[in-house]
């Protein structure tokens, strides 16, 4: 039997982690318990550009209970002086007190440790530090002069990519639209903030680090600090969301292990809320440009899409923007491009479907323009240059009921009844609007290894160094472990984030599900048939392949697709947006877990809700200092801020893709949710809002 034909994976099981977690037994990485544990504290800089002349630390040494101050005059020396020893997503570029310069306003100049962290953190706050500043860059606006073209855009893509001729059809497009939207700089805030435990006994350093990447961690760490890898083992049996910036290993995670090497003892790290702004990614603000060109009956004939987007002075990272416009809608013309415009702050990084959230929130706006340029129903509009192949090559999806997930949402939200007159429904002095668009992110797949074993008291034990980021990595898990093993859920006990496992990828680009679980399912299908010829040897080893991973290479067209539709209402005299009511429907395949695919397809609404209507970092262009660093002022959805919210996927089997049928969920639902609130908003109010996010101050500009 394999996992297809059982009964554990679709069913909507409770995490088996949730007792754990609720009982608090479910341990994070700073919440482990060493002998001897002192607490460290990183300092930070406090100008945006310059060289530090002067670090007073003989007063701070003598506070009470200080153990170690640590800064460029007595840091270990390393081998790449900080610079990046492994590629993105594991390997950035570290601030790790090798020299005095300062690159950016908050970075990690200096780390305190001290008995309690209290102590540390008064220290830390004592520590008199004397700066020749530098003139920065901190204008966007200005820095988008320079702009340049990056080497790529996110993991595989190229910056530009072209086909037909987008010039020449838009000259002969009957209807054209053409404006700019921006989105700005924002930061993941994960409930569990970054947090390292480092000890050494002897060589051997053993890490306890909240990441989305214990093995990214692993290599990293050596390389950096030139050690062996098999000498570090890096632990995560839990990890209290990532959606990107724990994908990659930042300076603190390095800091750690020094400062314990110097001190001689297991040292914890925690980075606190101001700190996550900054010195461990964000996601950059976009600036893009899109213009569509199509024929009266709807037709596109040509579609460009140029983004620009900031970087720090000394690491690219580009915001994929474009990505979904080479893939969303048929289209012979075509003209995409990614730059970047240098700016002195921390590198910016994945947040939740990088490129395509944002990016979507400019073409699904564009789109909605047209639509009302052209006097035709949005949905309607969409059907007519549905991508029946993939757009540049002509190649086949892999699966995709794209369609289907229209006129599911449309028929639950109730669309048809939608008057398209902008200011038609209103509710006493709330103004109401209906707006929708398309969802869309890739399907992405790593090698992935895993191992199953059958203990003497009959449970089988599955093991693979993935991660859980609250999403339901250990359920799933079990449960395709259960259907090829032929047992119940209660016989199987999977584990994760650990180094000494078998190898797994970065739980990022929403893979694990379709990297791992492949991995899970061999390994567990191997087992069983070694019991079954009676073999003493009973360890079943299992690996997914990666399949192609250049886009060239590739037979197929691997995306998810979705439909969201949302109901706004806008307060005509103060212009508070409310968002009472979202209906979305998603093509990602089979869903492993009715359960937590459901609620974290859920939870990426609940982020486009904040991402459309909250979010947003302001940078201070005299310090660069992110004035609202911290959750008071950085403003996320509540619950009051939520209403009610019913996804749906449709029924899908992608065995094109992978053995399980799945493709990822952990991104999707945060694409295109953006662009519908703001179409809603125009319907509503007649006001397009093309920057977001979408605040009251703008609706009531004029
Ligand atoms: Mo995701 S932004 O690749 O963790």
């Amino acid at each position: 039997m394999n996992a297809r034909d059982a009964s554990a994976v679709g069913a909507a099981l409770t995490r088996t982690d949730a007792a754990a977690k609720v009982a608090g037994e479910a341990k994070y990485s700073a919440e482990f318990r060493v002998e001897g544990l002192c607490h460290a504290v990183m300092a930070r800089s406090t100008i945006p550009r310059g060289r530090i002349v002067r670090i007073d630390v003989e007063a701070v040494r003598r506070m009470p209970g200080v153990v170690l101050v640590l800064t460029h005059h007595n840091a270990q020396k390393l081998p790449q002086k900080g610079r990046a020893a492994v590629k993105p997503p594991a390997g950035r570029e570290m601030s790790l007190l090798q020299d005095d310069a300062v690159r950016y306003n908050g970075e990690p100049i200096a780390v305190v440790v001290a008995e309690t962290l209290e102590q540390a953190t008064d220290a830390a706050s004592h520590l008199r530090i004397e700066y020749a500043r530098e003139a920065a860059a901190l204008d966007f606006g200005k820095a988008k002069a320079d702009a340049y073209a990056p080497k790529q855009a996110g993991p595989s893509g190229k910056p530009d990519k072209a086909w037909g001729d987008a010039d020449g059809a838009l000259k002969g497009a009957e209807v054209t639209v053409d404006h700019v939207y921006t989105t700005p700089m924002e930061h993941h805030n994960p409930m569990e903030p970054h947090g390292t435990i480092a000890r050494w006994e002897g060589e051997r350093l053993t890490l306890w680090d909240a990441t989305q990447y214990v093995f990214g961690v692993k290599e990293t760490v050596a390389k950096t600090l030139g050690m062996p890898e098999e000498d570090i083992r890096v632990l995560c049996p839990y990890t209290g969301g990532g959606f990107g910036c724990k994908g990659s290993t930042w300076s603190h995670v390095v800091l750690a292990a020094m400062a314990s090497k110097a001190c001689g003892r297991p040292v914890k790290l925690i980075l606190e809320r101001p700190q996550m702004f900054g010195p461990v990614g964000g996601r950059p603000q976009t600036e893009q440009h899109v213009v569509l060109g199509a024929r009266r009956d709807g037709t596109l004939l040509a579609i460009r899409h140029h983004v620009i987007s900031h970087t720090s002075q000394f690491e690219d990272f580009t915001e994929p923007s474009a990505q979904p416009t080479r893939e969303l809608y048929a289209c012979a013309n075509a003209d995409t491009m990614h730059r970047l415009a240098k700016l002195d702050v921390g590198t910016p990084t994945f947040q939740r479907a990088p490129g395509e959230s944002s990016g979507t929130f400019a073409l699904e706006s564009a789109m909605d323009e047209l639509a009302v340029a052209l006097g035709m129903d949005p949905v309607e509009l969409r059907l007519k240059n549905h991508a029946d192949t993939v757009p540049s090559s002509g190649k086949p999806w892999s699966s995709k009921k794209l369609r289907e997930c229209y006129a599911d949402a449309a028929r639950r939200f109730g669309w048809s009844r939608r008057n398209p007159t902008p200011r038609s429904m209103r509710e006493g002095h709330w103004l109401v609007g209906w707006g929708m668009a398309t969802a869309t992110y890739p399907a992405h797949k790593m090698p992935a290894k895993a191992s199953a074993k059958l203990m003497p008291d009959g449970i089988v034990v599955v093991r693979s160094g993935t991660q859980d980021l609250g999403t339901g990595t250990y359920t799933i898990m079990t449960q395709i472990a259960a259907d090829a093993l032929g047992m119940p859920v209660s016989k199987v006990r999977f584990e994760l984030g650990d180094t000494t496992f078998p190898k797994a990828p970065v739980s990022g680009g929403s893979m694990t599900a379709c990297s791992v679980g492949p991995a899970v399912l061999k390994a567990c299908q191997d087992l069983r048939a070694k019991l079954d010829a009676g073999r003493g040897d009973n360890e079943g080893q299992g690996e997914s392949p990666p399949g192609p991973g250049k886009e060239e290479e590739k037979t197929h067209g691997e995306r998810s697709f979705g439909a969201t539709f949302v109901e706004v209402r806008v307060d005509e005299d103060l212009g508070i947006v409310r968002v009472p009511r979202i209906v979305a429907t998603y093509s990602v395949g089979r869903l492993l877990n009715e359960k937590t695919g459901l609620s974290q397809l859920q939870g990426g609404l609940v982020w486009g809700v904040g991402m459309a209507l909250t979010e947003e970092s302001i940078l201070d262009t005299r310090d660069g200092r992110i004035v609202n660093g911290n959750l008071a002022e950085y403003h996320v959805p509540v619950n009051a801020d939520i209403g009610s919210i019913e996804v749906g996927v449709v029924d899908e089997d992608d065995t094109e893709f992978n053995p399980l049928g799945a493709r990822g969920i952990g991104e999707i639902g945060i694409t295109g949710v953006t662009a519908a609130i703001a179409n809603a908003v125009c319907h509503a109010t007649g006001k397009r809002i093309r920057d977001l996010p979408i605040t009251l101050d703008k609706l009531l500009r004029v």
